[in-house]
């Protein structure tokens, strides 16, 4: 028996980890969770401020620590780089299950490449960003139990997500 039972959303930046899990949350009346957030309000900083003022290594550590604190069945939109620790993926594995949102990487950097809220995309060149997509990317794929496409209707992608959750009806 796990720890706890969350839903654990994992993938790179612009892959849809916020409105996908705000969506599954509420259809599965679920409390919704955005790791990201929940860092923000803590810190009373944007993570851009963070980033600049205490270091990535300091938002890195808040984020497996905030992440470590969430009980109960909640759905978690976690952030890019959430692997960044190694314990981090045991933790999720004992504590729910771990859902894979992927996109081809042309996709997603279309979609965050204007986007100035994220350190990590802003400081690295389109080719950088790359690097570090294939490098998470198979991470996230030895690390997830379920594995969705985002490259789609959202609601497609959710009938997706419930049915390989046994949740469709
Ligand atoms: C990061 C992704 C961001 C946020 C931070 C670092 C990353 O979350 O946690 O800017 O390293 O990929 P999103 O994946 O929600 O953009």
């Amino acid at each position: 028996m796990k720890k706890n039972q969350h839903l654990f959303l994992i993938g790179f930046m612009g892959a849809g980890k916020s409105t996908i899990g705000a969506k599954l949350a509420h259809k599965l009346t679920r409390e919704f969770i955005d790791l990201d957030k929940t860092i923000e309000i803590a810190e009373e900083m944007t993570i851009p401020e963070l980033f600049s003022s205490k270091g990535e290594r300091y938002f890195r550590e808040k984020e497996s620590e905030s992440l470590k604190e969430i009980k109960g069945e909640k759905v978690i939109a976690t952030g890019g780089g959430v692997l960044y620790f190694e314990d981090t993926l045991s933790w999720m594995k004992e504590n729910g299950t771990v859902i894979y949102l992927h996109a081809p990487f042309s996709v997603l950097h279309e979609r965050i490449a204007q986007d100035t809220n994220r350190p990590v995309a802003v400081r690295s060149t389109k080719d950088q960003l790359e690097k570090i997509f294939m490098e998470r990317h198979t991470n996230f794929q030895r690390a997830a139990e379920i594995s969705v496409s985002t490259h789609c209707d959202v609601e497609e992608t959710i009938f997706n997500i419930l049915k390989k959750i046994g949740q469709h009806s």
